[in-house]
């Protein structure tokens, strides 16, 4: 069963009439079964589970895709209903920024590579919109990605600096039987490019299957990586690094630690993201 509520006011209620535990999963809808193995998790593991749907235009750049965007809030619903008792807050841009909104949550080091290098203001956007849903939702737990790893990272960040009480959740990459990441985004793939785009976690997982087998200097892993994806004529890729899997930085010599590899590469107008934990 589904109950779905639209502003604030009827989301603060519904709060404060319920008891025990809150599982929150944020989402941009255009749902895949990524998102429901996370309101899978948290129907498990609380006593409650909401999910939110909203396109959050803030964190999308001023050349990127938000009014493509794909959206189907009849196929979302009907996907989260098979799953159990889940609450849907589906805000609006209006109720989440009201006229003269101006004030902005920041996380600071942990934004600066990446993702935010490449996506100025993106994730000033991901973290105010998260900081105002956790407000009012008040989770107990919310869960994320591990396909977004650095989205998680700062949430996780912006989550023990301000003292939300939540814990913050994450849960693996579910991909397509070829090993393509599931992604809203890959709906705009044509048929060629979809045939093209498993190379990316091909490469991943060539590196990851080097460094079992003892390769630490990371310059090689993200070179074989490269060279991997240019075979693929229809592949663009924007960066492939290795990071520090805490600090987020740049690993250019050997891997002391845990690492991640992480890539954004795109197939014609459409980019995608994928990474591969190390250690
Ligand atoms: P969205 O892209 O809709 O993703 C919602 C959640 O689903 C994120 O935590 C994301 O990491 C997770 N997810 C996406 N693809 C996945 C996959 N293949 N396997 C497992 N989890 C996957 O991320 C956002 O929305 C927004 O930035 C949001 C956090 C909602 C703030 O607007």
């Amino acid at each position: 069963m589904l109950k779905i509520l639209y502003t604030h006011a009827e989301m603060f209620a519904a709060r404060a009439a319920m008891q025990g535990t809150i599982g929150f999963v944020p989402t941009m809808g255009f749902l895949h079964q990524g998102h429901l193995s996370l309101v899978r998790k948290a129907l498990d593991e609380n006593d409650h589970a909401i999910v939110s749907i909203f396109v959050n235009p803030t964190q999308f750049g001023p050349a990127e895709d938000l009014s493509k965007y794909p959206r189907d809030l009849e196929r979302d619903l009907a996907m989260i209903s098979e799953l159990g008792n889940v609450l849907v807050w589906i805000p609006d841009a209006k109720e989440m920024y009201p006229d003269n909104f101006q004030t902005w949550v920041e996380v600071e080091s942990l934004t600066k590579p990446l993702e935010g290098e490449m996506r100025p203001g993106h994730f000033r956007g991901v973290t105010t919109v998260v900081a105002k849903l956790f407000n009012a939702v008040q989770p107990s737990k919310a869960y994320f990605g591990q396909k977004d790893f650095q989205q998680a990272a700062v949430i996780g960040q912006m989550a023990r600096d301000l003292s939300y009480p939540t814990k913050i959740v994450v849960c693996p990459t579910m991909r397509e039987a070829d090993g393509l990441a599931m992604s809203s985004r890959n709906s705009y793939l044509n048929p060629q490019e979809r045939a093209a785009a498993p190379v990316l976690w091909q490469a991943l997982q060539a590196a990851g299957e080097a460094y079992a087998k003892g390769e630490r200097d990371a310059r090689v892993l993200v070179s074989d990586i490269e060279n991997r994806i240019n075979h693929e004529p229809l592949a663009k890729i924007q960066y492939v690094r290795c990071s520090d899997a805490l600090t987020l930085a740049d690993v250019e010599g050997d891997l002391r630690g845990p690492a991640v590899i992480s890539l954004a590469v795109f197939f014609g107008a459409t980019r995608l993201i994928d990474n591969i934990s190390l250690g």
